[in-house]
């Protein structure tokens, strides 16, 4: 089935279940500050989860354009793509369970026809810490249906990764298992991943997911399983025996305040189905780009006389990437230096740097009409902006080309010399935005023997963790916008945790934060309730600080340089080697160090412009040996 095929008939088929056909909102979220691009299918719809009645009613329906910023060097293999389409079904507080994996299933054998065989499901083993009981529900109803189709189902308690997932495909009996019990770490979905990682507020729940099997050996005879994965393979190994075409969240739990979870007031489905990966499964191709790329392939090979076969990763790069790059562009993202432009511009870039390496003379333009034509029925305001995308693409790929041209010219400078050092090879590549593969090829060309590729690659390394670690803090640390009043709090937290550890000690660190233009709140470790003098004196320093109009100072450093100097990170935080770190004061003498991606204010006598005083409205117990702290600027 063409992705056409398997879209249109997964709407009608829901549509046939009573939902309403939503269409896709677009790849740059409208009211959500907190994140660049629209990366699930529930992300659009979010306040009617936690609540609000949708205009269109308690069933929808719809195939939701997503794409995964994080996953540009990731794509390569078989399965991952920037650019997906993610089939959605919601029940707000409509249908649960008995309803929904049903469903599923006989769109899934009926409708798709695949072979239920091959299909291996995935349900929640169960939380105690977070009163979360086990799904056996969900287990039953599948047991239930695999019978139905003649294939017994065995329950399988793979558990969680610590033990190496070492049970494998076997079930207890000796037999091979169909139904298997995951940990939250595969079986729980939030957008923040496992129930302790998500923030307050945050909806959530245990799921159930359906793997597509191609099978114990590849085409060429070899076992599909690579024990570099683990010594047993299982559904959710990564080998990619196992592909995951769909997961059933049940949403119905939120993180309240005090770290304990609640019921959302309506029990929610929160369906998500990889439309390309349907296709694949459907034409049993373990290469969703031979199903949802492959009039971009034949194309591709067409115009550049090679195959896909001999070229599969530059093939598979560029495939998706100009892919993306005509959405994105199309919902009005140009290519450029910052946010999401600046995604769009490392597409575009990666793709002509791929075209190169297939030594084609043809421009990535050429590429955009056979997209187009792929997506036309389901999109059709892509025909409408046909004109400006290739423009916008053309733009893009000529600034390229002058780039490259510069930097060939600056490599020249070189010329003579046996070798390139890894510091100028990194100049070449950072300030001329000259691409490592091009630099190696020109050198060579030139006579340039040797260039220290480890020590560039360490340089580059450095370099990129840095400006990922800034845009995904940019919007992380607790902040829910970066509206002036908030970003002032956001300085004033940092004040408060100093003025903590002055207070209760230089043992208590930050647990958690939320900060929004009203009032500011931080998690710490402390155990007990503090005392009014100690709240007064917290106050008392963080007023001082403000008053003293000190300033606020970003510099970048190693990770090594910022624990040297005592920089306060969060608990449990996971850090790049170069950092963005904040203090108030200079480095040498400043009041407070703490690893962020900010933003802040520039001075701390700003925080006047939001009120003459910083207070604390509420100390409370969050849990064992964790408080709260609420405080405002009034
Ligand atoms: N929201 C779920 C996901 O993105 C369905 O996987």
């Amino acid at each position: 089935m063409t992705l056409n095929e398997v879209r249109q008939k997964y709407l009608k088929f829901y549509e046939g279940q009573g939902h309403t056909v939503i269409p896709s909102s677009s790849l740059v979220p409208q009211n959500d500050p907190t994140t660049l691009f629209t990366g699930s299918g529930m992300q659009p719809l979010v306040p009617y989860l936690l609540g609000k009645n949708h205009p269109a009613g308690a069933r929808l329906v719809d195939s939701q354009k997503c794409f995964r910023s994080m996953d540009i060097e990731e794509v390569g293999d078989n399965r991952h793509t920037t650019f997906f389409e993610m089939l959605g079904n919601w029940s707000l507080g409509d249908y649960f369970k008995q309803e929904q994996l049903p469903w599923f299933f006989k769109f899934l054998t009926d409708e798709v026809g695949l072979d239920p065989q091959k299909l291996y499901v995935t349900v929640f083993i169960g939380d105690e810490k977070n009163n979360v009981p086990k799904d056996v529900e969900s287990a039953e109803i599948w047991k239930k249906l695999f019978s139905e189709k003649g294939v017994e189902a065995e329950v399988v308690e793979i558990g969680s990764e610590e033990n190496g997932y070492n049970v494998g495909m076997t079930a207890a009996s000796g037999k091979e298992g169909r139904i298997f019990y995951y940990d939250a770490k595969k079986n729980w979905w939030s957008r923040a991943g496992t129930p302790d990682k998500m923030p307050a507020g945050e909806p959530g729940g245990p799921d159930s997911e359906v793997f597509y099997d191609f099978g114990q050996f590849k085409e060429d005879g070899q076992a599909a399983h690579d024990t570099k994965w683990g010594a047993e393979c299982h559904p959710n190994c990564d080998c990619g025996r196992f592909l995951e075409i769909g997961n059933s969240v049940f949403m119905q739990y939120i993180k309240k305040e005090d770290g304990t979870f609640g019921l959302l007031p309506k029990q929610n489905v929160d369906f998500g189905g990889g439309l390309e990966r349907i296709a694949a499964a459907s034409e049993n191709k373990n290469d969703i780009f031979l199903v949802a790329h492959d009039s971009i392939i034949s194309q591709l090979e067409q115009s550049t006389g090679t195959r896909y076969e001999d070229n599969v990763r530059a093939f598979r790069v560029i495939a998706d990437h100009a892919k993306a790059a005509v959405f994105l562009i199309a919902d009005g993202v140009n290519p450029d230096g910052k946010d999401q432009g600046y995604f769009v511009r490392r597409l575009l870039r990666r793709s002509v740097l791929f075209l190169h390496k297939l030594n084609a003379n043809i421009s990535i333009t050429s590429v955009i009409p056979g997209i187009i034509d792929l997506y036309k029925e389901q999109y059709p305001e892509l025909v409408a902006k046909q004109a400006d995308i290739e423009r916008q693409v053309a733009i893009e790929e000529e600034k390229f080309t002058a780039t490259v041209a510069r930097g060939t010219k600056e490599l020249m400078r070189f010329v003579g010399q046996e070798s390139l050092s890894a510091e100028n090879a990194f100049q070449l590549v950072t300030t001329f935005g000259f691409p490592l593969e091009l630099i190696i090829e020109e050198a060579g060309e030139h006579g340039i023997k040797q260039i220290d590729i480890e020590g560039l690659k360490e340089l580059l390394k450095k370099h990129q963790d840095l400006s990922r670690s800034g845009s995904e803090q940019k919007f992380k640390g607790g902040l829910a916008d970066t509206e002036e009043k908030t970003v002032r709090l956001h300085t004033a937290h940092h004040i408060l945790l100093k003025a903590l550890q002055i207070v209760l000690g230089p043992e208590v660190h930050q647990r958690g934060s939320n900060i929004t233009q009203e009032r500011l709140r931080i998690d710490f470790n402390y155990g007990q309730k503090m005392t009014d003098e100690q709240k007064k004196e917290v106050e008392r320093i963080v007023n001082e600080k403000i008053q003293e109009g000190i300033p606020v100072i970003r510099s970048e450093m190693s990770l090594e340089e910022a624990d040297k100097l005592g920089a306060e990170h969060e608990f449990g935080a996971k850090y790049p080697e170069r950092v963005s770190v904040y203090s108030v004061g200079p480095l040498d003498s400043a009041f407070s160090i703490e690893f962020c991606g900010g933003p802040h204010v520039t001075n701390t006598g700003e925080l006047l412009k939001s009120g003459s005083r910083f207070k604390i409205q509420k100390e409370e117990a969050v849990s064992a040996g964790v408080r709260r702290i609420k405080a405002v600027l009034e």
